[in-house]
């Protein structure tokens, strides 16, 4: 018997890789001041390893460009709101999804009711996928920006980033994409689907803890401020620089954040050189990463597959979302017909350890979709690549007992 059958990895991985935990206490103690703000030993230690980090990232995103365009800020809603205040002005348009979370869905709500940005929301399917031809007939000649998440973190449904980024290219706007449910899980090649501006969070598949996440800013794209102030460069300056990464981080980064991020890049590809064994040789990153993602998704996948055959066994329950054989992430969303998300969830903790995540997820639209906002959103199952057997049989067992009473 577990303490607890952790199912709601899509709002943070947890536990995280080892050496992330001892890394941050050890990087800390030893390097944890301020990077780029002197010329000690420490703070050039504290620097290569901010720097190295962010080498690191562009490799994982298969980003070609210069590495200092890899931002650090405090997470993916951190990033999103610099990226969409940053690109858009009064008369421009944005198209986006209904399947967006509150990070995209409320900056855009502000900029429309605010600053006189014009908003298109592109319908999905019935199993959570976007029709790309959709979002290039929502295009229009004052579309400034095409924003999507890659994957729902209601459904899981992964969008087709490839044609959608085709559209948002040959009509000229910028492409920003959310990756906060895919990132660590499926590769993301921001060069060849075109990603002119990627957010990621470092606290779920990149498997690093809270309050670090971050942007990549594909070379030629003007993104403003959002904050300015102390960067430890060009300092007489009365205004801040235009060199990146300073232009978009002001004030001091999280190293202990980074430092967690750092130790989560070097397991990925740790896992993946393992996977490949002798074929490893001196693979790059990139592709030790790449190794990594497939086996991390295909036991994620696994894992939901026994959720979902499950609870499409039981009478009076409705699971959401894509059928098994379409592409996906592991989150499974679904409702015991007869009672509200919210009990479900309060009765799978209290009674049997299981802990998932109830309500409409901070994706209100996708919710009203699924005609879910009366049931109180829905019961959200996220296993990560540390669930185990047991963590599914208990919530099979525990879901079967509550229908089955
Ligand atoms: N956005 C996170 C989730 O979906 C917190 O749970």
């Amino acid at each position: 018997m577990k303490e607890h059958y952790y199912l709601d990895n899509a709002a943070t991985s947890w536990p995280k890789p080892e050496p992330v935990y001892t890394t941050m206490d050890k990087f800390f103690r030893s390097y944890g001041v301020n990077p780029g703000r002197g010329d000690h030993e420490m703070a050039v230690e504290a620097e290569n390893m901010v720097s190295e980090t962010r080498r690191m990232l562009a490799a994982f995103f298969n980003f070609g460009g210069d590495p200092n365009r890899v931002v650090f800020t405090q997470n993916a809603t951190d990033s999103l709101n610099i990226g969409l205040y940053g690109l858009l002005n009064e008369g421009d348009h944005v198209v986006t999804t209904r399947l967006e979370h509150n990070s995209v869905l409320r900056p855009l709500n502000h900029l429309q009711r605010d600053h006189g940005v014009d908003v298109t929301f592109v319908a999905r399917d019935a199993q959570g996928y976007v029709d790309p031809e959709d979002i290039g007939r929502a295009i229009t000649p004052k579309t400034k920006v095409v924003v999507v998440n890659h994957a729902s973190n209601v459904l899981g449904s992964v969008q087709d980033l490839e044609a959608i980024g085709k559209f948002s290219r040959e009509t000229g706007s910028v492409f920003v994409v959310d990756t906060c449910q895919s990132a660590g899980v499926l590769p993301i090649d921001m060069d060849d689907l075109g990603i002119d501006v990627l957010t990621f969070t470092g606290h779920k598949g990149l498997l690093g803890p809270m309050g670090i996440g971050g942007m990549i800013v594909a070379e030629g794209i003007e993104v403003r401020p959002a904050r300015v102030g102390g960067t430890g460069v060009d300092s007489v300056s009365p205004f801040h620089p235009d060199a990146y990464p300073y232009h978009l981080e002001a004030g001091t980064v999280s190293v202990p954040g980074i430092a967690g991020l750092n130790a989560a890049q070097k397991w990925f590809a740790e896992l993946g050189r393992q996977l490949l064994g002798s074929a490893a040789g001196n693979v790059s990153h990139t592709q030790a990463c790449r190794a990594a993602l497939g086996h991390v998704h295909a036991v994620e996948r696994a894992h939901t597959e026994r959720l979902e055959s499950a609870f499409r066994d039981l009478e009076g329950v409705t699971v959401y979302g894509p059928n098994g054989a379409r592409y996906r992430v592991a989150t499974l969303s679904m409702n015991i017909d007869a009672m509200p998300a919210d009990q479900v969830g309060a009765m799978l903790d209290a009674d049997y350890h299981v802990c998932v995540r109830t309500g409409v997820h901070c994706a209100p639209l996708a919710h009203k979709d699924e005609n879910t906002v009366d049931k109180k959103g829905t019961v959200r199952f996220s296993p990560g690549y540390f669930t185990d057997d047991e963590d599914i049989d208990q919530a099979i067992a525990g879901v079967t007992e509550l229908v089955t009473g």
